[in-house]
């Protein structure tokens, strides 16, 4: 028992040996244009229409509820990863503070929604991509689906995660500035989405409003519907700040630079996505374009502006790689902290002298991604991918809440207004979103972790440093 709970002194980059450390090389405007670049993509171009199928127009009440959830954990991630700037996010926190059979749930479950997150979007980018390649290169469509589509295997899915891998590998800091301008093709796209849109708003497509009731049950379809139901899958929309903080290691003022990132990344993606689902389920009725694989594309050829829905569509296929960088970025930092601990082994954690960047970590992460990404339809891959960000998000909520009594006067270089309400929000709502998922998302979650702690027993716990 003492050593499922033993804690290990929160180390920050400074305290690696040379070859383990990162090089600091980043600041708040790259951290927001991290935050923004993995925040904004297929949740607001995509699943918005799921949203609307299991909402209707109340669709617009899922986006503010999962809103304000993200927003408040984004508030205890920025007071943790101040207080602990190290890579490895909610990971490094549950170690430092819960324990460690507590923090290898949560740092399996990141492996989860990272993973699950790279490989959704890059088959979400294949599905724009893929029609496009086929009409101008005659590429058969057969090698741009997985099995379960009736093709063979998702290769576009696959080369955008390798081209993404071979940017992160050649330095954080190139990426980063290439993620920057892809961020304002993306913000610029949704503003031409809302400019064109907004006209065309008619107040009775909001009628009737919510449809399928507000908590979650099931639809004579068999579809698991409601305005909880949706914010269970918008969700998808709002993360991607918590990237940020596995930079904390390459930052050079943690203290200034993470809390600006993190919560005002989180503040203009809200304010963004109420726009667009606003103009969206105002334009046309939700059933017009719910479950659609284009939604926004769509609404746009439906109310006559096919040119733009064009624009539209190859802005996304240009822009989305910016969410697999910040992804495939942190799940390889997550690998590399995990390995640093004995939960894997050591080799994988060497950081390249010649890059300064964790190159096999790096390529073995893109290949496992590559792998379900080739194979795997995408239905159901964002909610589960939820279901292992939403635990991390409550871990995090615990963490600041616990600290704060453990140590209540401990340096807080950012702290939470109202922490217990903003904490209690966070991990209340959370758990909230956790049980209105479907059914079968909340079972392979708990396969997935399962199988986790059976790793952990058999190998993770002998080998954990912090036994040492
Ligand atoms: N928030 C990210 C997206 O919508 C994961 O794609």
């Amino acid at each position: 028992m003492n050593k499922l709970l033993r804690r290990k002194a929160i180390l920050t980059g400074e305290d690696q040996p040379q070859e383990h450390r990162l090089t600091p090389t980043l600041s708040w405007p790259h951290l927001v244009a991290l935050g923004v670049g993995a925040i904004v993509g297929t949740g607001i171009l995509t699943l918005i229409g799921v949203g609307a199928d299991r909402a209707g127009p109340a669709v617009l009440v899922s986006f503010a509820i999962a809103g304000v959830i993200c927003a408040c954990a984004a508030l205890a991630y920025a007071e943790m990863s101040t207080m602990m700037p190290a890579s490895g996010s909610a990971y490094t926190y549950s170690y430092g503070v819960l324990g460690e059979v507590f923090a290898w749930v949560v740092g399996w479950s990141l492996i989860l929604e990272y993973s699950l997150v790279v490989s959704t979007v890059a088959v979400g980018w294949s599905g724009y991509a893929a029609p496009l390649l086929e009409a101008w290169l005659g590429f058969p469509m057969a090698l741009a689906q997985g099995p379960e589509l009736g093709g063979i295997i998702n290769l576009p899915a696959i080369f955008i995660i390798a081209v993404v891998a071979g940017l992160l590998m050649l330095g954080t800091k190139e990426s980063a500035t290439l993620n920057a301008a892809l961020v304002i093709i993306k913000i610029v796209t949704l503003a031409l989405f809302v400019a064109v849109a907004l006209p065309h708003f008619n107040a009775a497509n909001l009628e009737p409003f919510m449809p399928f009731g507000f908590a979650k049950s099931t639809s004579p379809d068999g579809v698991e519907r409601g305005v909880m139901a949706a914010a269970a899958i918008i969700f998808f929309a709002f993360y991607g700040f918590d990237a940020i903080s596995t930079a904390a290691e390459e930052t050079k003022k943690p203290e200034r630079d993470l809390p600006i990132g993190i919560v005002g990344s989180m503040l203009i993606c809200t304010l963004i996505y109420m726009v667009v689902a606003a103009a969206a389920v105002g334009a046309l009725p939700f059933t017009r374009f719910a479950d659609s694989p284009e939604p926004l594309a769509l609404i746009l050829r439906e109310i006559q502006q096919g040119g733009v829905a064009t624009v539209v569509a190859a802005a996304a296929v240009i822009a989305l790689p910016t969410v697999l960088l910040a992804f495939l970025y942190g799940q390889s930092r997550i690998f590399l902290v995990m390995a640093r601990d004995g939960f894997l082994p050591a080799a994988l954690a060497r950081v390249s002298p010649k890059r300064g960047t964790p190159v096999r970590i790096t390529l073995i992460t893109a290949l496992f991604v590559s792998l379900i990404a080739g194979f795997v339809p995408l239905d159901e891959i964002a909610a589960l991918a939820n279901s292992g960000t939403l635990i991390a998000f409550i871990a995090v909520s615990v963490c600041m809440l616990v600290l704060r009594r453990r140590a209540p006067d401990a340096h807080r270089p950012f702290r939470t207004p109202a922490a217990t309400f903003v904490g209690g929000v966070a991990i209340l709502g959370c758990i909230y979103l956790f049980l209105s998922l479907p059914v079968q998302t909340q079972i392979w979650f708990f396969v997935w972790n399962g199988f986790g702690l059976v790793v952990y027993l058999l190998y993770g716990m002998k080998r954990s440093l912090a036994g040492g």
